[in-house]
């Protein structure tokens, strides 16, 4: 244990350019990284991983949908990512009659191709370093002062750097705002539902087995990205045609070995692997612990509703997998970080770091600092939580909140009519969004539940004391359930929000005293003016000191492991991992192999169950070893899942993973159990990137879906 942590605390601190970890900028991908990779497989030279003049793998890989990774696999744009990417998109093509999400839709026709307006993609057009104009701008700043600057000089560059073209561009900071580079992307707006295995597949063993191996899922979904004919990123229009690429991705279908080469390119979210302890602890006491509990309650009464009627399951259906997806991360994140004492390891190596600053102005009081900054925040932090995933994590209370932005233009010294309507639109606009997604069954039980938990478990000190007093007067004890159940029914039964022609009334002449006087108006902004005059301030203050520190911190790290190759925290910018196909050990007397196959597939399976049912041609097609060219020498069965060692994290999902020729073997799509602390620390022995296996994907679209014409699309090698 004391060798595994002692080497563990290397690889985080001073980062030595070893496999496996790692989200490396291509941008900048040194010898001795590009090295490595050869060593273990890589036959590509740099120039085919990345160039700006020649088509390269980069030009592939896009941005899906804004929080997720696809790549184009033909040269007529058609392109992969995951079932849980396309989720909503797939949700919002279905009806009850064509419920795309439970039984599945491959398009015959490129007629057939179902537009996706929700989706967009980006293409990375190129990078540029702005660093030193970046740090001019900011000379001599600090706290908020630095933080408004460094946005005014980001949109100003971005401005400059688009202005006159369809382009869009993002500057995003390095090495905790030690480097800043500028993204150039083009985004694409047709972009077309192709196909979808059912849910059965897509998304089989649920939230069960979700962010766990062994694993059994298809998850993979196909689009495809259009274009105008004359070539331009344009929104949907029927004569669009498909999008023709600068480089596309080959398919192999050899299959894996154990200790294969595999790399992934994509668009990792978040990591924050330069974490302090505290920050370490405040997750693991209060933060974690809260949302989980938080959204365990939200899930339940969602849940309840979702099975008394395909409709609202439908309805749903995305938004409850997003909620617990993270449910389920940050459980297991705050878990993790305890079992290996992440805490403690962080601890270890600031001494290290605070034995070295000694007598250097600049970083000796970086911790003391820092201790400061969160005995400030602590007191506040789980109220901080309660507001985000509790208060308003009720979708009513989330859109009501929306309204302040009418309270502000109505209330200004003089008024303004444009502003007035502008919002006014919005709101209106916001309003058919909210009713299509709204739920009022689950969202009343949440609204009284949430407001039911804060009440107990936030000090009374820091509650907006008004409310709970008229809460009681009105409705009832305050230990007693009853009474919250009581007040959100008045809620809904009396906001306008459901009522079309109190609503347009009031929107055609909005008045201050009306708005205040909504039930689910009053309600939210009670407790968001309370904690946005009293605490927000201060959470500000933390903010901007953190990142100060932060900066110090990590600045004085590269300084004291002076040409250290180092990598960048995770900020949903394109990165290359590169690792190897293996198995691992989670725990004392059990190993697990690196592939699971169709007969864990149907050992899973339970009929009519609501995470483990299968559709029945899988099972017909399973029981008659019907696997044809899909099937895997080796296990001579039918390989679904995989796993390597990349350093991965979310935004990834949907990622292409390559063999050492460039060729898409698998699509990255979950993380295991035991490595969920990794987001803050990469762990070389349990750390696995779980992958569907392109030759199920490919077995699932032809054999299950009938639709051997996508598969003839692409260039199998
Ligand atoms: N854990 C996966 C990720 O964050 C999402 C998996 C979706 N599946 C599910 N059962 N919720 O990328």
């Amino acid at each position: 244990m004391k060798k595994r942590m002692l080497s563990l605390l290397f690889v985080l601190v001073f980062s030595f350019v070893r496999a496996d970890e790692g989200m490396w900028l291509l941008y900048m991908l040194g010898d001795q990284v590009y090295n490595d990779m050869v060593k273990m497989g890589l036959k590509l030279n740099k120039e085919q991983l990345y160039s700006l003049n020649k088509p390269s793998v980069k030009d592939a890989i896009v941005i899906f949908g804004g929080g997720c990774t696809g790549e184009i696999v033909s040269r007529e744009g058609l392109l992969f990512t995951n079932h849980h990417c396309g989720y909503s998109a797939i949700a919002a093509a279905s009806s009850v009659d064509n419920n795309y999400l439970r039984d599945g839709f491959y398009a015959k026709t490129r007629a057939e191709e179902i537009s996706a307006p929700s989706l967009s993609v980006q293409f990375l057009v190129r990078i540029e370093d702005v660093t030193k104009e970046v740090e001019d701008a900011l000379k001599g700043l600090s706290g908020a002062e630095r933080a408004t600057k460094l946005q005014s000089i980001s949109n100003e560059i971005v401005k400059r750097t688009t202005d006159g073209s369809d382009l869009e561009a993002r500057v995003a900071p390095f090495f905790r705002n030690n480097q800043y580079l500028l993204f150039v992307y083009q985004r694409y707006r047709d972009v077309r539902l192709v196909g979808t295995p059912p849910e059965s597949i897509g998304k089989f063993g649920g939230d069960t087995d979700n962010w766990e191996w062994p694993r059994h899922t298809g998850d993979f979904a196909v689009f495809r990205v259009y274009m105008s004919k004359d070539g331009k990123a344009t929104a949907y229009a029927p004569d669009n045609v498909p999008y023709k690429p600068k480089y596309y991705l080959n398919v192999s279908t050899k299959g894996v070995k154990e200790n294969d080469y595999a790399m992934i390119f994509g668009y990792p979210g978040s990591t924050n692997r330069y974490e302090t302890s505290l920050g370490v602890k405040i997750k693991t006491e209060i933060e974690n612990p809260a949302i989980v509990n938080l959204r365990d309650v939200r899930l339940k009464l969602m849940f309840e509703q979702m099975k008394k009627s395909d409709a609202v399951r439908l309805q749903l259906a995305s938004s409850y997998a997003a909620i617990a997806n993270y449910w389920k991360f940050f459980d297991g994140e705050a878990q993790q970080l305890l079992k290996y004492d992440v805490f403690g390891q962080k601890r270890a190596a600031e001494e290290k770091f605070i034995q070295w600053a000694k007598g250097k102005a600049d970083y000796e009081n970086v911790f003391a600092e820092y201790e400061k900054a969160y005995k400030a925040w602590w007191p506040y932090a789980k109220h901080r939580i309660y507001m985000n995933e509790g208060i308003l994590g009720s979708p009513l209370a989330t859109y009501a909140a929306s309204w302040q932005a009418l309270e502000n233009a109505l209330t200004r010294e003089t008024p303004s009519t444009d502003e007035i309507a502008r919002v006014t639109e919005s709101l209106k606009r916001t309003r058919t969004m909210f009713l299509q997604n709204e739920n009022k069954a689950s969202d009343e039980q949440i609204l009284a539940a949430t407001c039911r938990m804060y009440y107990h478990d936030i000090e009374s000190a820091q509650h907006p004391a008004e409310f709970y007093t008229r809460l009681r007067t009105g409705y009832g004890d305050l230990s007693d359930e009853a009474t919250y159940k009581k007040f959100a029914a008045e809620v809904f039964s009396k906001t306008m929000v459901f009522d079309d022609a109190r609503w347009d009334a009031f929107m055609a002449k909005p008045d201050v005293a009306a708005l205040r006087a909504d039930p689910a108006y009053a309600y939210v902004s009670a407790f968001v003016k309370n904690f946005n005059t009293r605490f927000t301030p201060t959470f500000t203050e933390f903010t901007h000191r953190n990142n100060d520190l932060s900066r110090l911190y990590l600045k004085g790290v590269r300084e004291m492991n002076p040409g250290k190759t180092m990598y960048p925290d995770a900020n949903f910018t394109m990165r290359l991992s590169y690792g190897s196909v293996k198995p691992y050990r989670p725990r004392d007397a059990v190993s697990y192999d690196y592939v699971c196959t169709m007969k864990g597939v149907l050992e899973k399976y339970k009929p009519g169950d609501y995470e483990f049912d299968l559709p029945k041609e899988l099972l017909e097609a399973a029981r008659k070893n019907d696997f044809g060219t899909y099937k895997d020498a080796r296990t001579n069965d039918l390989v679904v899942n995989f796993i390597t060692t990349n350093d991965i994290t979310g935004g990834n999902s949907g990622s292409p993973v390559l063999n050492g020729n460039g060729e898409l073997i698998g699509l990255a799509f979950d993380g295991n159990y035991e490595a969920l602390s990794h987001k803050i620390a990469f762990d070389k022995d349990f750390n696995r990137t779980i992958c569907v296996d392109i030759r199920y994907v490919l077995w699932c679209i032809d054999k299950l879906g009938g639709a051997k014409h996508i598969v003839d699309e692409l260039t199998l090698k």
